[in-house]
């Protein structure tokens, strides 16, 4: 029996989303003769049905290209913004992969992309997802795709700002995404010999940066690259948020809620700045000149690396495998030199955060890195 295959990319887009979309298209229809059609912007297409069959005339090109063919938003089944208000749609969802009368929906995406994924299979709907993130917080998994690409962007940035930072003994820090979690930046930072890596399972003090930066001028180094993950948090925010992050579990039917929300809003847009303002206060610590470049989505475009492309051929071609054994309720996860699936059930809700004992971090330390604490 032909096997009908939907499609979905969601969440920030990450270079190797098209490779997978090939991998997954090229083995489902050559391989096993299933059909296959993608969903336009995620979730958001499952509920407005716009849809373009998969073919060999639009997966094949793709390999190389940055993006998604089929784009993708943040939208949630469960809370969709439609005409200024959010709506749960997940049962027109229902009603349109029943339509196309298929037997599975494929997820590529990260761990929003995850719950949502299983937020359908409670509704009936047969899922199997694939790994992509450039955070790499997906738990469950040991690679996601775009986290490779990413980490060759972000530490080509950190190459090139060394030189610049040389010439003028300035402290250059550059921001470098990664949502709550610190794998980009400590990943660029080693790779790229940056002096302080600060992420957000480690909170910083300015004062003990300042003083690793100091030593350095002392012994004729007159400049230094700061790697900060956009998640990181000197201490006293560290303290400010996990409080904010306890009241709101505890408002949370309450009438306090909004009170503790609005609080929550304000320290996230004083954080969004809080790159900047280390800056000046190593500036004024130290009395070097320092400059901010914040990365932003230069780290999500772009050609995939080769690692990506291979990655995402395998997960997307190890999905079609598995679906052909109707194993459904999985994502695929890449283990070692292998595939496998996992459970969605056992991995959603958790994230794959930095241990405070990780080998990186360990070598970070060895090699004279300041990490902040
Ligand atoms: O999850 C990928 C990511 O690029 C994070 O590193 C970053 O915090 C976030 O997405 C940016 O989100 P958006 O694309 O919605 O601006």
């Amino acid at each position: 029996m032909t096997k009908f295959v939907g499609v979905l990319t969601a969440g920030g887009d990450t270079p190797g989303l098209n490779a997978a979309l090939r991998g997954l298209g090229k083995a489902a229809i050559d391989g096993y003769g299933m059909q296959i059609i993608g969903f336009y912007e995620g979730f958001r297409g499952l509920m407005q049905n716009r849809t373009i069959r998969l073919d060999g005339s639009n997966l094949s090109g793709i390999l190389t290209r940055g993006g998604t063919i089929l784009g993708t938003s943040r939208d949630k089944p469960n809370n969709m913004p439609m005409g200024g208000q959010f709506l749960d749609m997940t049962d027109t969802m229902v009603e349109n992969y029943n339509r196309h009368h298929l037997d599975v929906l494929v997820c590529i995406g990260g761990g929003g992309t995850h719950k949502s994924a299983a937020k359908l299979m409670k509704k009936g709907i047969n899922v199997v997802t694939i790994p992509k993130t450039i955070d790499n917080d997906l738990f469950g998994t040991d690679h996601s795709i775009g986290f490779d690409t990413a980490l060759g962007i972000a530490t080509d940035a950190v190459d090139r700002l060394h030189s610049t930072a040389h010439s003028h003994h300035r402290i250059i820090v550059v921001e470098i995404m990664g949502h709550n979690t610190g794998w980009l930046a400590l990943g660029a930072g080693i790779a790229g010999g940056a002096d302080v890596i600060l992420i957000p399972e480690i909170p910083y003090e300015a004062q003990s940066i300042a003083e690793a930066i100091l030593d350095r001028s002392r012994g004729g180094k007159r400049f230094s690259i700061v790697a900060v993950s956009e998640g990181a948090m000197n201490r006293k925010d560290r303290e400010e948020f996990n409080q904010i992050s306890e009241d709101l579990a505890q408002a949370k039917k309450s009438s306090e809620k909004e009170k503790v929300e609005a609080r929550m809003l304000a320290f996230r847009q004083n954080q969004a700045t809080s790159t900047i303002r280390l800056a000046q206060e190593l500036e004024q610590l130290t009395g070097l000149e320092s400059r901010v470049t914040i990365l932003g989505y230069v780290q999500r475009g772009g050609t995939p690396s080769a690692y990506d492309r291979l990655l995402a051929t395998r997960l997307g071609t190890a999905a079609v495998e598995m679906i052909n054994k109707e194993m459904y309720g999985v994502m695929v996860a890449a283990r070692g030199e292998g595939i496998e699936p996992v459970e969605l059930s056992s991995i959603v809700g958790k994230r794959n955060v930095v241990p405070q004992d990780h080998p990186w971090i360990r070598s970070a330390r060895n090699v004279g890195t300041n990490l902040g604490d």
